[in-house]
């Protein structure tokens, strides 16, 4: 087991470059299964989760191979069509191969995901349009057994915008006979990073990055010749703010400032320069932060995935500032890690109010989740009287590559140790 050790006060300064998304990553390599020959696929991060869908997808009879930056993946001989609880249990992605599966083979067996540390995330809305597309579903043990005969094109609304849901949805319809309409549906970067690659494969889809997705089932899908996976816009969101709480200057590199206008918006309003150009995004960070409420929403709003991040920010500010969280139900467990440094918080529903205080105090402090524990090291980055000890870190594997190393490349006193 390891651990992050961090000695904080140091500005942030100079460049660094962001990793391809986790949530653009997996989507994409899944898809590879919806038909068979050589994918090659640029950026993908070297991540705990893209290592669990290459087990699940290796043991499935897919090959990989890696060279100069270019993950291969050969989907010829699929064997086997499961997906087993020991490594379902360890990423929920692991759901987006129920689509593809489906379309490919027209039968799956995917253990069934179960709740995490952040809410219960049920996927209740996949396999309510996957029947609705004519697939046959029961449980048993705990997985997801499904079976298509014929699958067909199907009118689909979700009650919310899930980013999975009609990704799963997208991989499927591309296969299915007639037209899907996919309403109501998710308008994330990443899904519109997924629909281009399918495109790229012959898919037929249009609307995708509005709330109304069409797709027209075709016959025969191509393998892709190249597909490059978008920027991490939730790691580019970190080092924004992590420039921010430092009053340091940093240019992230290789990012899609369009990918991230509401917390840019959200930056700048609590007094950082952001200046956006070719290379990317420079931030200046404040002398003196303003306090600044934001609600977490689907794309194009504020992400849920920086919404711990910005609470450590929101700690040394001044004044008080309302963080609302509306996408998931139980997402605030890194308060009271915070709040183990000095951090005046108080929770309410829903919503937390934080009290800006001048300074927070190093202390041992435990991640709970993916980005709890990349808000825990940004709070480590300004803690005073001490060292910062950051514990289960590998919740932070799982969706950063090297997030430390890159944040000692700025000047941050920041090390990985043996726990
Ligand atoms: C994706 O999760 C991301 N994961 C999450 O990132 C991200 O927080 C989330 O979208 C929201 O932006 C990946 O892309 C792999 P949803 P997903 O379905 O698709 C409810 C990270 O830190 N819901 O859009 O699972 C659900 O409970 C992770 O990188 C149902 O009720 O999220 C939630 O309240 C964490 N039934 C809401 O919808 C369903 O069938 C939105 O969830 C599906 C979802």
């Amino acid at each position: 087991m390891e651990k992050i050790l961090i000695q904080g006060g140091e500005r942030l300064k100079g460049a660094v470059k962001v990793s391809g998304a986790k949530n653009a990553a997996l989507p994409v390599m899944a898809a590879c299964i919806l038909t068979e020959g050589w994918h090659h696929l640029k950026n993908i991060p070297r991540l705990k989760d893209t290592q669990t869908i290459k087990r699940i997808m290796s043991g499935m009879g897919v090959l990989f191979e890696e060279q100069d930056g270019v993950l291969s993946v050969n989907t010829e001989n699929i064997r086997d069509c499961q997906a087993s609880y020991d490594l379902v249990k360890t990423m929920r992605a692991s759901i987006l191969l129920l689509g593809p599966l489906v379309a490919r083979l027209r039968r799956a067996r995917i253990s069934l995901p179960g709740g995490c540390a952040i809410g219960a995330r049920p996927v209740d809305m996949h396999l309510k349009a996957l029947s609705a597309m004519g697939v046959e579903m029961f449980l048993e043990g705990g997985y997801i057994n499904a079976e298509a005969d014929h699958l067909n094109g199907a009118e689909i609304f979700f009650d919310i915008p899930t980013v999975t849901g009609t990704e799963n949805v997208m991989m499927a319809a591309v296969k299915a006979k007639g037209q899907t309409v996919i309403r109501n549906a998710a308008k994330e970067p990443e899904v519109v990073n997924l629909a281009g690659m399918l495109r790229a494969m012959g898919g037929r889809i249009e609307g995708d990055g509005s709330d109304t997705i069409i797709v027209q089932g075709v016959d025969g899908l191509q393998s892709v010749e190249e597909h490059t996976v978008i920027p991490d816009r939730i790691e580019v969101g970190t080092f924004m703010i992590g420039c921010a709480m430092t009053g340091g200057e940093i240019l992230i590199e290789g990012c899609r400032p369009e990918h991230l206008a509401a917390v840019i918006e959200k930056v700048q309003a609590v007094g950082a320069e952001v200046k956006k150009s070719e290379a990317g995004i420079l931030i200046k960070g404040p002398e003196v932060i303003r306090s600044v409420d934001i609600e977490t929403m689907p794309f194009p709003g504020f992400p849920t995935d920086l919404q711990a991040q910005f609470m450590a920010l929101m700690c040394i500010a001044e004044g008080s500032s309302i963080i609302r969280e509306t996408i998931f139900e139980n997402r605030f467990i890194h308060v009271s890690e915070l709040i183990r440094m000095g951090a005046q918080i108080s929770i309410h529903g829903n919503q937390a109010m934080v009290r800006g205080i001048d300074r927070l105090l190093a202390a041992p402090v435990m991640a709970t989740d993916l980005r709890a524990s990349a808000s825990l090291i940004l709070a480590g980055l300004v803690a005073k009287e001490g060292t910062t000890e950051v514990h289960r870190i590998y919740h932070l594997d799982r969706g950063y590559e090297g997030l430390e190393v890159k944040f000692r490349s700025l000047g941050a006193k920041i090390w990985r140790e043996k726990a």
